[in-house]
């Protein structure tokens, strides 16, 4: 099919009540029209995801900011003119657009303009036929590995869509791991999830000190991502930096050797690749049915903090 006719017609899905798996820079969503509830709550259903975690609705432009959010503080502007499109999320109090059934019913919604050339298309094409918003978790299953790839939607999410939706390949993610979420309901800004902007990106444009941990201190209990145990996890138990058995598998940057008996999953050249490449090396890991991963975490102040976020996140609790 035609690009346009793929996106317009992917478009006038969503509207009609569809979910699209679409690519971003990050990882794939899984999106439906913010507006639908019946659409919502399958979306909700498809992921197994319990319905007081909020989605993050997707926009194509920051032209668009005020018809979802209100009260926006100028950091959290300048956060948008400066980063987006790209891999940040905004939490900002919301308009009466934001619905409840969106916001697990919390007072804040979510933004996020992505830059995937196929996400921005979808978006503008569903924003020109009348659509405000499209709400898009990770289209992955509760709990588990965010995908990276076209292949790995459809292992995640096949048996469970139904005929009138549809999942767009636009490659491999460039970023690999989900955006920076930054809580902009307070007097400075907090990081609620790391992500490829990092804590001192933020601190050195803004001129903000920035929250490293945000715990929802104010009134409306923010749901941080992943404070469940296990989060971001594949089936194999995931070890940090421990010596791996014969058969277990092994990542770790192209520097470090494979331990003799170890598996090797991915060789990433930098923290850059590290984080593009992790998710389909526990992914890989599955696919060989290997019981452990052993990770050797990279180190540093740029992306390696999201990529050792996610791991913690992810590794076995006995
Ligand atoms: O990179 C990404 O952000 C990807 C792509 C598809 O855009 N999306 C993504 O969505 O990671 P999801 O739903 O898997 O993770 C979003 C996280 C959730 O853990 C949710 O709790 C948090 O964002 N979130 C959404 N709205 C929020 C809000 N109003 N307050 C606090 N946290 C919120
Ligand atoms: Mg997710």
């Amino acid at each position: 099919m035609h690009f346009e006719n793929l996106v317009s017609g992917s478009a006038s899905a969503l509207l009609s009540g569809s979910l699209i798996a679409f690519p971003t820079e990050t990882v794939y969503g899984l999106g439906a029209d913010a507006l639908n509830q019946d659409a919502i709550m399958r979306l909700y259903k498809v992921k197994a995801r319990p319905t007081d975690h909020p989605l993050i609705v997707h926009i194509s432009s920051m032209e668009r900011l005020d018809q979802w959010a209100e009260k926006i503080p100028d950091y959290a502007m300048e956060l948008a003119r400066t980063f987006w499109p790209g891999p940040i999320t905004l939490i900002l109090s919301r308009t009466n657009l934001a619905k409840d059934f969106i916001t697990g019913n919390q007072d804040s919604v979510g933004i996020r303009v992505p830059s995937h050339p196929l996400a921005s298309a979808l978006l503008t094409e569903f924003e020109g036929q009348g659509g405000l918003g499209v709400a898009a978790p990770s289209a992955n299953r509760f709990g588990k590995v965010s995908p990276t790839t076209a292949d790995a939607v459809v292992e995640e999410l096949s048996d469970y869509l139904s005929p009138i939706d549809l999942i767009l390949d636009g490659g491999t993610c460039e970023v690999g791991v989900e955006s920076t979420i930054i809580n902009c309901t307070e007097d400075i800004p907090g990081i609620l999830r790391p992500g490829a902007v990092t804590a001192t990106m933020i601190s050195n444009l803004i001129g903000l000190e920035v929250n490293q941990i945000a715990t929802g201190s104010n009134k409306s209990t923010i749901k941080a991502p992943g404070l469940l145990q296990s989060h971001y996890a594949p089936m194999a138990k995931v070890f940090l930096s421990t010596t791996p058995n014969l058969g277990d598998g092994f990542i770790a940057l192209s520097d470090i050797p494979t331990p003799p008996g170890a598996i090797r999953l991915a060789s990433p050249k930098n923290n850059k690749e590290y984080a593009q490449f992790l998710y389909q090396a526990l992914r890989l890991a599955d696919t060989k049915q290997l019981p452990n991963v052993i990770v050797i975490p990279p180190t540093g102040d740029d992306l390696a903090i999201a990529i050792c976020d996610r791991l913690e996140k992810c590794t076995y609790k006995s």
